[in-house]
């Protein structure tokens, strides 16, 4: 009796009565798998200082009980000057109120600027700029108040004589980035965080205007040394233009650190004896996962259903891959699915990445996808590297048909860990949190998309580090591509994605349930964002500026389109076909329009297509407004549904090193990577195990910043609300509404 059943029945085995039903397994260990946040330890738990200092290798923790307590004396210090601060805001408000009654004579000018080498001098369009008077009781007096024009310049006229009042003792000008609460439904609080703070001496006060000059602000500014858009951080800690939170902080705290802890026995253990640690050995340390969960709960007779068909094809359709299923058109069940594997990237020589096609049989109804062929272009041996060989696998090949579907999983994973997770979401989301952080400070647009753009970047920043870099990288270490095989990719990849045009995944069939979770999230927000823009229309035609500026940003910044740099009549027939197949697919998978019409910026046909092109909306073509609707639900959707998929499913299918790895090396048997889990030398190497279940429990595991717990106040509570109401029917799609994160930032 087996599970593997490759007739496409379900499998009810009966054994030692009752009767098991894999499924009903695999549902009870989904749900014993499932992450929770427990209590976050005791006073002397090891801590870590901020997800600034993770790393594969030895994340800086704090776990000398003298070290903990130095920081906990530093933690008090920090607190109890934050206590006096916010007593002293409570004793001396700032009332909004102007102060003065002849505002005819003086005013303070200047001009707002970009910092840094290449924005230098660059105008910042409509920052708060406040003149705050302080008396020598302490009390704030509101001088003056306004926004920096297009050209970054203002004007603010203040009365002269209560500037010059004996009463006042110091004079200062703040430069504000604008951020949102909510305190109720649909009203968002403004709060105003210094960026720039300039002193006035008061006596150089004289009835004239009182020039500040260019008030350089070190804001969002675009990276130089890629041809991705990504933020310029050279110091996560000093230079980057936003911080996280104290609770994303905390979150990843609470969960990583008997991971970590985990991770550095291992490491040490494997430093001074490494024959001492074998990988189930390493396994059993870390919390079960999905499989190991499912093969240590189902009885010896059954083990090994999560290396069976049925498992397969579920788990590609609706897991952590959440792969698109093209039609054959020689076959009206059958489907085929494809994985980009060397494909002229930079790589190594020690894992493999063939490329990967598998074909499914589908039926109509509530069935699992069933592999029935899977074909590898590419080498899966060391001794033949031939990029072009080919093998083609079925049901009927036994044991190697077991393999075959292994190394589809390891392909399978780190194309979705690449392509899907880091270029897809990561990235993807970061330029648009770039342009719109840039832009967008008085528009509407900004209080309904800037909770769903925080963090994004800082988190972008250190998985550089710590999984993409060649040479600290995990992804590079791990895997066939190299640091430059992942930047080549990204921007690939980065080459079909554009907002406009996007559609949710077309559902299969019943069995289909993430396509229908993802349509089901997808016209919520279009509900969300249209009632949105009936709220607030007059408010965004009049900042239409602020689009404008945001639409040339993400347009000009965007890389190229994919199919642009490729030039067909330069391929051979083989090469050529290839490239159709492959340009073919990726466009399908990601809804890219290539007859949209694009603009070409120093000679590069770029992906992203205009909001509008028009300053002001009265001059805008019709449709703009419609692009900006369609604009706002495509980077909600990819911000916070999109990611939370590919992210909390990976310690599932990619958090037992035998079952999925992003990599499996060569070895040195005749069969290459066509070997059994028990040949450990195809496998990761111990090194690369214990920190391949470190990470990928580090991301599933430390999510912060869920829309319906709104821990910030900064979603419109609108939202979650519209998403509790379809509650129910997310759960029957395996989607818990309180789990979809409001951002990209882990
Ligand atoms: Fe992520």
């Amino acid at each position: 009796m087996q599970s593997d059943n490759p007739t496409g029945k379900r499998v009810i085995l009966e054994v030692d009565n009752p009767v098991v039903d894999p499924r009903d397994v695999c549902a009870e260990c989904l749900n014993r798998t499932k992450i929770r946040y427990p209590d976050g330890g005791n006073f002397f738990t090891p801590r870590l200082r901020s997800i600034n200092h993770l790393e594969v290798g030895r994340s800086k923790i704090i776990s000398s009980p003298v070290t903990i307590i130095v920081e906990y004396v530093v933690l008090l210090y920090q607190r109890t000057v934050e206590g006096v601060r916010r007593l002293l805001r409570q004793l001396f408000p700032r009332h909004p109120r102007i102060r003065g009654r002849n505002f005819s004579g003086a005013s303070f000018v200047g001009r707002t600027t970009y910092a840094g080498r290449y924005d230098h001098g660059k105008p910042i369009h409509h920052l708060p700029v406040d003149i705050w008077a302080r008396t020598w009781w302490g009390s704030w007096r509101h001088l003056a108040s306004g926004v920096s024009g297009k050209d970054g310049t203002f004007r603010l006229p203040y009365d002269l004589r209560e500037a010059r009042s004996w009463a006042v003792r110091r004079i200062r000008a703040e430069v504000s980035q604008i951020s949102f609460v909510y305190d109720q439904r649909d009203q968002p609080r403004p709060v105003h965080s210094v960026a720039e703070s300039i002193h006035v001496p008061k006596k150089e006060l004289t009835g004239m205007e009182y020039n500040l000059r260019d008030i350089q602000i070190g804001l969002w500014a675009y990276r130089r040394d890629t041809p991705i858009p990504r933020t310029y951080i050279n110091d996560h800690d000093h230079d980057a233009p936003e911080r996280y939170v104290q609770g994303r902080t905390d979150a990843l705290q609470d969960q990583i650190i008997p991971i970590e802890l985990t991770k550095l026995k291992h490491l040490a253990q494997l430093a001074t004896a490494p024959e001492s640690l074998s990988i189930p050995q390493i396994q059993a340390d870390y919390p079960l996962n999905l499989t190991t969960c499912i093969e240590n709960t189902l009885p010896p007779e059954l083990k090994g259903y999560t290396r069976g068909d049925e498992f397969f094809g579920a788990r590609m359709m609706n897991g952590m891959n959440a792969a698109s299923f093209r039609p054959d058109p020689d076959h009206p069940h059958h489907y085929w699915m494809l994985y980009w594997g060397y494909q002229g990237y930079d790589h190594n020589d020690v894992f493999a990445f063939p490329t990967t096609e598998i074909k499914y049989s589908i039926r109509p109804g509530n069935h699992t996808p069933l592999p029935v062929e899977i074909i590898f272009t590419g080498a899966l041996d060391a001794y033949h590297r031939d990029p072009w060989q080919q093998r083609r696998f079925r049901p009927g090949d036994g044991a190697r048909w077991t393999y075959a579907k292994r190394v589809a999983r390891s392909v399978g994973g780190l194309v979705a860990e690449v392509d899907d997770h880091f270029a897809h979401t990561h990235t993807n989301t970061e330029q648009y949190a770039l342009a719109a952080f840039r832009n967008l400070r008085l528009n509407p647009v900004n209080w309904l998309m800037q909770p769903h753009l925080r963090e994004v970047s800082l988190v972008d920043h250190t998985a550089d580090r710590i999984l993409v870099s060649q040479r600290h990288g995990y992804i590079p270490r791990a895997s066939a591509l190299t640091g430059l095989g992942i930047q080549q990719r990204v921007e690939d990849t980065m080459g079909v994605l554009d907002w406009k045009g996007r559609e949710p995944m077309r559902v299969i069939n019943d069995a289909h349930t993430y396509a229908k979770a993802e349509n089901l999230f997808w016209n919520i927000t279009r509900e969300y964002v249209e009632e949105f823009f009936e709220r607030n229309l007059e408010a965004i035609a009049e900042h239409w500026y602020e689009i404008y500026r945001m639409s040339e940003d993400m347009v000009n910044h965007s890389v190229r389109v994919f199919r642009s740099r490729i030039d067909l009549d330069r391929l051979d027939a083989r090469e050529r076909k290839m490239m159709e197949k492959r340009i073919t697919y990726f466009e399908s998978r990601y809804s890219f329009d290539p007859t949209l019409p694009r603009r070409t910026v120093n000679g590069e046909l770029k992906i992203l297509s205009p909001i509008t092109e028009s300053e002001t909306f009265l001059d805008a073509q019709p449709g703009v407004l419609q692009n900006l609707k369609d604009w706002c639900v495509y980077v909600i959707h990819t911000a916070t549904f999109m990611h939370t998929w590919v992210n909390e499913h990976q310690y599932e299918d990619i958090g037992e090193v035998l079952y999925s790895c992003l990599g499996l090396r060569f070895g040195e048997g005749p069969d290459g990577v066509l070997a059994p889990e028990s040949d450990y030398r195809i496998a990761p190497d111990p090194v690369r195990a214990t920190q391949m279940m470190w990470w990928s429990n580090l991301l599933s595991r430390t999510e912060y910043g869920f829309i319906t717990r709104n821990e910030d106040r900064d979603v419109n509570p609108r939202f979650g609300e519209m998403l509790k109401a379809h509650e129910e029917e997310f759960r029957s799609y395996g989607v818990i509404v309180d789990d979809i994160e409001a951002r990209t930032n882990i």
